[in-house]
């Protein structure tokens, strides 16, 4: 494994510092990960070298088309899909969940069932509530106080009626891993489209669709050290069938009948290297080896600091860490917490002023702010841990959250 120095070497960012010296502490991974140079050259090299419209029979069209399959081809092996005919790409995950309910707004029957979480991030949730519109009904399963979502009740809600149900596989709000593996257990004997929410889940854990059985997975290559584009993976022949919304005059086969205009090509080469830049962690005769034992290693490191400030937290006056413990449970790396007197927005700004950067609210995880009775308080601090945290940094928190 290369040295966590090494690690942070290659982020730019990480020098940074306020106009007091502070030396700048990303806790915001989860809004968005810092990116390496390879990046940042891979965005801007696209500019100097590739830059064109696509299938044309130029060089830069050539090169912009070669950008765009290899991007589907390392995507797909991040992944882990049966070929980079299933991976679609799109402005950011909201945007391709909402065409996906456009598309299934035409599928659906009125009393179909549609069920969803109370602890998803609205991107999944806020897409599926338009098919009310059409007659299809939403259903929802509960979150429990702890955190993790109550199964009996996911496994009493799902029916006959169901065709779809959508779920996160980690809370972007509370870093809870869900059990998604059960509730495919639980659909076995059902004809429900599985879609997955990989968002907050792909950053930490490598991922293999055709082993998690899903029809739909959707994550966003800004929170894993890349640039802003969402992607989607859709099992081989599904697009097809769901028909989304589209120009007559694009192609009408996957992975491009759900991608709208022109898309993004230099944030396109920059997702390559941000899967790159994590392969480069680990060792493997294949890329996917490299990829899977990267994230034994980020797992691991993550596993250490956020464990870590979990307990620290926890041992504070007046400070109430939300959500599961890291003892038993598999669990990302995002540590919430809540102040006794003081709001989480006040939180933030007194970790500002030490150029710590958290998030505070509810991060659009909404519904569980709210079952969980934490709105009024204006929600929670979030700490996000990324691969380029450091214990000293966690340390450096721990005392900062002290003084407050
Ligand atoms: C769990 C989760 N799902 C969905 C989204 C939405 O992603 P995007 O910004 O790509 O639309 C986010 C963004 O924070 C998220 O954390």
């Amino acid at each position: 494994m290369k040295s966590i120095d090494s690690v942070r070497s290659e982020f730019p960012s990480l020098l940074n510092k306020d106009d007091k010296g502070n030396q700048v502490l990303y806790l915001d991974g989860p809004g968005g990960t810092q990116v390496p140079t390879s990046v940042i050259n891979s965005v801007s090299d696209y500019y100097k070298e590739c830059n064109s419209n696509t299938h044309g029979e130029f060089l830069s069209s050539k090169k912009t088309d070669d950008v765009m399959e290899s991007m589907r081809e390392k995507v797909s092996t991040f992944l882990g899909a049966e070929s980079k005919e299933c991976i679609s790409i799109g402005h950011n995950m909201t945007t391709l969940n909402f065409s996906l309910a456009r598309a299934f707004s035409k599928m659906f029957k009125v009393g179909d069932e549609v069920i969803v979480t109370e602890l998803d991030h609205e991107a999944n949730r806020g897409p599926w509530r338009t098919l009310e519109n059409v007659g299809v009904k939403l259903i929802e399963v509960k979150l429990l106080k702890d955190g993790s979502l109550d199964y009996v009740d996911f496994k009493n809600k799902i029916n006959d009626k169901t065709v779809l149900v959508a779920m996160g596989m980690s809370s972007n709000s509370l870093g809870t891993v869900n059990d998604f593996m059960k509730v495919k257990d639980f659909l076995q004997n059902h004809n429900a489209l599985f879609l997955l929410d990989a968002v907050h889940y792909a950053p930490h854990f490598s991922i293999d669709v055709q082993n998690l059985g899903c029809d739909f997975l959707l994550c966003s290559a800004y929170k894993f050290y890349g640039p802003h584009i969402g992607l989607l993976y859709s099992k081989p022949n599904l697009l097809e069938k769901i028909q989304p919304e589209r120009l007559v005059v694009q192609d009408q086969f996957a992975p491009f009948i759900i991608e709208t205009g022109t898309l993004n090509h230099a944030a396109c080469n920059g997702v390559s290297s941000a899967i790159d830049f994590i392969a480069s962690l680990g060792k493997g005769a294949t890329y996917k080896e490299k990829l899977v034992d990267a994230y034994i290693i980020i797992g691991k490191h993550e596993f250490e600091l956020a464990s870590h400030l979990y307990s620290e937290l926890n041992k504070l006056e007046k400070i109430n860490v939300v959500g599961q413990d890291f003892k038993s449970k598999k669990r990302s790396p995002t540590v919430s917490f809540v102040h006794d007197d003081l709001t989480a927005n006040e939180v933030c700004q007194k970790l500002a002023q030490e150029n710590i950067c958290a998030w505070d609210g509810h991060f659009y995880a909404l519904k569980s702010i709210q079952a969980l009775g934490l709105e009024e308080k204006g929600g929670v601090t979030r700490l996000g841990i990324s691969v380029y945290n450091t214990l000293d940094e966690i340390k450096r928190t721990i005392q900062a959250v002290s003084k407050l």
